[in-house]
């Protein structure tokens, strides 16, 4: 019989030392998101930081394994954003004010919302990520893959059959304005994953309907819907697509 020594279950804290370890050495992450990682290493949220299936401007996202084997991913919302170099520049050094306190507390404030948009798309019935966990600047959440391999995003898919994969947009479009009473605001195929089923992401943004701004953002959402499938050859309008999300 094969060694079983490598499947053999470390101790959870030797575990949480080498990961601690390893993501201060690579200095991947500020300090305090390394002590928002340990805390959910902590509390078993999962074992490891696998790797990055996404670093953008705000956020990196990664795959994580729990010790089941089972996988998360985990969205981590950048500190050291554009934004923040801007205002550190004219700020540092000046003790009145502490930008960076600042600034920490919206991207929390931020990190939040994505959660709480989620609860609220994930009990309205649309197809997002379920979300498990927040703290800080950190949300993990149900990983939305295949063996371990992130789905891919819409704008990247092949369709058989588009008109399909359009109506479950519209389906889930429908229940996040009707049900959940959002508006997502960031709506394109590069916040939707596919696979069988679509799947929106990337929820930090969205607003209540009866943001000031609502209007313009469903507007804008209904047209990067329309407009994807039109080029797929689905005869859709920017109007169609409103019409649909608005009627009951
Ligand atoms: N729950 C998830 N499961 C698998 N992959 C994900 C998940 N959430 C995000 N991703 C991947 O990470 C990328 C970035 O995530 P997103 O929430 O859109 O953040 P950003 O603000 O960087 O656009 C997505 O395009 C997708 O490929
Ligand atoms: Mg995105």
């Amino acid at each position: 019989m094969a060694h079983r020594w490598s499947k053999k279950k470390r101790p959870h804290q030797e575990d949480k030392q080498v990961v601690e370890r390893n993501l201060i050495a690579h200095k991947v992450f500020d300090d305090k998101t390394v002590r928002v990682l340990v805390h959910f290493l902590d509390k078993g949220a999962f074992k490891s930081l696998d790797y990055p299936i996404s670093s953008g401007k705000e956020s990196f996202v990664f795959r994580a394994t729990k010790a089941d084997g089972t996988y998360v991913a985990v969205k981590i919302f950048k500190y050291e954003t554009t934004a923040f170099h801007k205002f550190a520049d004219y700020l540092d050094g000046d003790p009145r004010f502490s930008m960076r306190d600042t600034l920490r507390s919206r991207i929390q404030l931020w990190t939040r919302k994505e959660f709480a948009n989620l609860k609220a798309a994930t009990s309205a019935g649309v197809r997002v990520p379920e979300p498990y966990a927040f703290k800080e600047n950190v949300v993990v959440m149900e990983f939305l893959g295949e063996e371990g391999i992130a789905y891919p995003l819409l704008e990247q898919t092949e369709m058989e059959n588009p008109r399909e994969v359009y109506d479950q947009v519209l389906d889930n479009f429908k229940k996040t304005y009707q049900n959940a009473k959002l508006v997502h605001a960031d709506l394109s195929p590069f916040n939707i994953l596919y696979h069988e089923q679509v799947v929106f992401i990337d929820w930090a943004q969205a607003v209540m309907r009866q943001h000031q701004r609502a209007e313009e953002f469903l507007l804008r959402d209904c047209h990067n819907v329309a407009k994807f499938f039109e080029r797929r050859g689905v005869d859709v309008t920017a109007g169609d697509v409103l019409e649909q999300v608005r009627g009951k």
